[in-house]
């Protein structure tokens, strides 16, 4: 057992909390730090929690006095693109202002470990299907903007100071864990796979954008990666910088794209429910397709995704909503 905690900002959240659960299973001491905004209590339950919003700076070096930390893993944030759009100073405050709030606070306290939860957002609308860690950060919304922005805060903060840090730029995160404790939940909703399961759930309509891009069927293309593979990613990225890695970026996908209608169809088979869709235009700043290339992280960090069949991705997220239905 490790004697130094791991300080999850954002951990009570839906990746936070399975990265927390991993990193519990794996031997070592975790503190969440959570607002609770969009973070749920229950996915922490007997865990070392402190209900804290990380903008609050004073109330960070109290935690950082208390504990003794030797590495961060930051997933607190806002997430909804199309808020992003609306409301851009609610996400440049949180993402950015607590980014910086908590950035000054690890310098301060000389925490040398840092994994950053940033996204395929940062890429905008990518000029191919399938985007490597080089391809040009082009960002077409304020969410995307606030992920792109800390890569650079970090970069600067990482060359000026005794921080090593990873990006990890997940791509759709999706499914539960197979335990059934835990799994995503927010509210509102914006992600297809547990929009799509609401829907055959609550048999409501589900919304879809856009079915005339240059796609097999007409609906966009994404790569969807499991919950837990993500977790698995941080514990990895930390080992590597501790093992004397440098900060570096990596994309986090199962490299392989599915349309909304294959995963309305993946759904419907998996549940034996049937799924009425309704057809709307596209939205502005949706990327027809986005897979990653993930390579680096398998060379580098030893990465494997263990979910690479969206039909089992689909049942744990499956078990969830049913779960979380009684
Ligand atoms: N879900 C995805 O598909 C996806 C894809 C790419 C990147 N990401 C990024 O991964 C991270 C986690 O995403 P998620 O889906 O688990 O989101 P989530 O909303 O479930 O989790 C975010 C957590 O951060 C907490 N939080 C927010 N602001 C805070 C603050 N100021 N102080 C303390 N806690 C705060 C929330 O209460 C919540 O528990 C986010 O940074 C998100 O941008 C998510």
């Amino acid at each position: 057992m490790n004697e130094e905690y791991i300080l999850v900002a954002g951990g009570a959240g839906y990746i936070g909390s399975h990265t927390v659960k991993k990193l519990k299973d794996g031997g070592y001491k975790v503190l969440v730090v959570d607002n609770l905004v969009s973070g749920h209590e229950w996915a922490i339950k007997g865990l070392q929690f402190e209900n804290a919003d990380i903008r609050d700076r004073a109330r960070l070096e109290e935690i950082f006095s208390k504990y003794d930390i030797s590495a961060v893993m930051h997933f607190a944030a806002e997430i909804a693109v199309p808020e992003s759009v609306q409301d851009p100073l609610k996400y440049y405050s949180n993402n950015i202002s607590g980014t910086i709030s908590l950035l000054e606070v690890v310098k301060k306290f000389g925490v040398k470990y840092l994994i950053f939860s940033s996204s395929a957002a940062v890429y905008g609308i990518p000029e191919s299907g399938s985007v490597k860690e080089d391809a040009p950060v082009k960002p077409v919304n304020p969410y995307g903007e606030t992920k792109a922005m800390v890569e650079t805060i970090l970069r600067d903060c990482g060359k000026a100071y005794k921080l090593n840090y990873v990006c990890l730029r997940y791509f759709n995160a999706a499914g539960a864990d197979p335990s059934g404790e835990i799994g995503e939940s927010h509210n509102p909703e914006t992600h297809l796979v547990p929009l799509i399961l609401e829907a055959a759930l609550d048999k409501t309509p589900l919304k879809i954008f856009g079915t005339d891009y240059s796609t097999k069927d007409g609906t966009c293309l994404r790569d969807y990666i499991h919950v837990n593979d993500l977790a698995e990613a941080h514990i990895l990225a930390l080992q590597y910088l501790k093992d004397g890695g440098k900060s570096d970026i990596f994309n986090l996908g199962n490299s392989k794209g599915f349309s909304v209608k294959e995963i309305i169809k993946t759904v419907e088979r998996v549940t034996g429910l049937t799924v009425e869709a309704s057809f709307n235009p596209k939205r502005d700043g949706d990327p027809p397709i986005l897979i990653a290339n993930s390579e680096k992280a398998k060379s580098v960090l030893g990465w494997e995704p263990k979910y690479d069949n969206l039909e089992e991705i689909v049942e744990t997220a499956y078990r969830w909503a049913k779960s979380k239905k009684s």
